[in-house]
């Protein structure tokens, strides 16, 4: 895997390299930052006279041996107007882009300019850190020749530079920033992983290899427990694959055993070919992807653990691929759910709430405080959204509100979506009590929640996130996410509804 980049605070502001963060100056003043000396401010302000540097967001300049202020070189980074904790994180994306493309392998950033522009200092550097820690994501290992590799000279430490000693938040900020991403981290090579690799079996494997050492209790169901246990969807889908299902359960024991949990389902398709109903061959390659919600559940039990936080929570991940095996399920075929429901599948490629729909019965039979499920669950949403915004879908008011205070928190964008009994109501069977596709075509990503919502139990707190658009990052628009790949997206969300529920 790539190599992570460690990011340390220090008590003395030397460094070879000086990295400046300016948020962009009012029409005719220079770029707005932290006191400087007088050498690197000269730089600054001709560097806006010329029209050179302005703090606009994602803009560098580099100066190489410009021996300012006893600094061989300087870089300043512009942060845009009134910088959020989000632009503290694509920041720290386009300071690793200057510094690489000028070969720089050692550098200090300033650190008042990063907290003397904000309220909370503290919350712009976790940002910052995790940008750092987020950008140098790499999947790369089943390279036999990585381009890491070719040269040796890579940033592997990043300071930041402080004249007085660091306050205690800011060690904090920067310990709670090494978690989040190294768990979203690890969700992003679960997406990436292809299916040759991460078959349902070695989900769940990785999962166990990833909770050594941590509180967490992880739990494996085979086929024949899954089978036992009545799961019937999650069985109709995976009796076209060689591949046998899993169910992976992770729980976590962080507040007394009185306190109900907070409980988390991700799907966990390791490969979605639509089954019967099989997808056309464009960009099939990508529904290796299919599982990043159960990554996304993952990362956030590990990430819970590691950070000690101070609640019980439980994850459940129905893993299986979706082929057009032999005994593959047929459209038009009917099974019996968890919840005892009859379900007709008209399309097989409506897989991932059959799955889900059994494990969300399952959770509510747990009797859990509030249940989030995270799925790639219809392209529709991709109609909608495109890659910025998760979908959301809740009738639970209260809970929206607190879901969208954690998104705020963290930067992660959410959107809410209709979920009405229009859509409930297109979802009912011909022969069957439900049918796995609405009998309307449009508002797919409404009909796909509200077929979910048939498996939760009167009174507990649900939401649906469908990560299909955001799960997955292309074209570029998160300079901190891979260009083209799994992006592990809402752990930080979700680490911190959990930790403030
Ligand atoms: N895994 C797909 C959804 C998906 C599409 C995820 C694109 C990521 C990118 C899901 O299982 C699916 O195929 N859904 C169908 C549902 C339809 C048949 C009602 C879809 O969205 O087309
Ligand atoms: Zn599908
Ligand atoms: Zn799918």
């Amino acid at each position: 895997m790539s190599k992570p980049i460690r990011v340390v605070l220090r008590k003395s502001t030397e460094t070879s390299t000086l990295v400046v963060y300016a948020s962009k100056g009012k029409k005719s003043g220079t770029p707005s930052t932290a006191k400087l000396g007088p050498g690197i401010q000269k730089l600054l302000e001709v560097a806006h006279k010329d029209g050179a540097f302005h703090g606009d967001k994602k803009e560098a300049l580099f100066f190489r041996h410009c021996k300012a202020d006893g600094h061989e070189n300087v870089l300043f980074i512009g942060l845009g107007e009134k910088p959020t904790a989000e632009c503290f994180r694509v920041a720290a994306a386009v300071t690793l882009a200057a510094l690489k493309a000028h070969k720089v392998t050692s550098a200090g950033v300033l650190g008042d300019s990063i907290i003397k522009q904000v309220k909370d200092g503290a919350h712009a550097l976790q940002a910052l850190a995790e940008g750092f820690m987020l950008s140098v994501y790499e999947f790369n290992e089943m390279k036999t020749k990585r381009a890491s590799d070719a040269k040796k000279a890579e940033l592997e430490e990043i300071s930041v530079l402080f004249a007085g000693a660091p306050s205690a938040a800011y060690g904090k900020a920067v310990e709670r920033a090494t978690v989040l991403a190294e768990c979203q981290n690890f969700a992003r090579r679960l997406g990436d992983l292809p299916s040759s690799h991460l078959t349902p079996t070695h989900l769940a494997e990785e999962t166990i290899k990833a909770a050594k050492g941590t509180k967490l209790k992880v739990t494996v169901w085979d086929e024949a427990r899954i089978k036992k246990e009545r799961f019937g969807g999650l069985m109709f889908v995976a009796q076209g694959s060689d591949e046998p299902p899993r169910f992976i359960i992770m729980e976590y024991n962080g507040a007394p055993k009185s306190k109900k949990p907070v409980c988390f389902v991700g799907k966990g398709l390791t490969f979605d070919s639509g089954g019967i109903s099989i997808k056309p061959s464009q960009s099939m390659e990508e529904m290796k992807y299919d599982m990043c919600g159960g990554a996304t559940v993952i990362g956030t039990m590990l990430a819970l653990a590691k950070l000690n936080a101070k609640v019980n929570a439980i994850a459940y991940v129905p893993a299986t691929e979706n082929m057009p095996g032999g005994s593959a399920a047929k459209p038009g075929d009917i099974y019996y759910a968890r919840n005892g429901k009859t379900v007709e599948v008209f399309n097989t490629d409506a897989e991932g709430r059959l799955i889900l729909g059994d494990a969300l019965a399952y959770a509510c039979e747990q009797k859990p405080a509030v249940i989030l499920d995270a799925a790639t669950l219809t392209g529709a949403i991709l109609v909608s959204l495109g890659n910025t915004h998760t979908g959301v879908f809740s009738r639970d008011e209260k809970l929206l509100k607190k879901l969208q205070a954690a998104s705020d928190t963290t930067g992660e964008l959410i959107w809410p979506m209709p979920l009405t009994d229009f859509h409930r109501d297109d979802m009912k069977g011909i022969h069957a009590d439900l049918c796995n596709i609405s009998s309307g075509r449009l508002a797919g990503s409404s009909t796909a929640a509200a077929f979910l919502e048939e498996f939760i139990s009167d009174g507990i707190p649900w939401a649906h996130f469908d990560i299909a658009g955001t799960a997955w990052n292309q074209h570029g628009r998160y300079l901190y996410c891979p260009r083209k790949g799994a992006s592990g997206v809402m752990v930080r969300t979700f680490v911190e509804f959990a930790e403030n529920y």
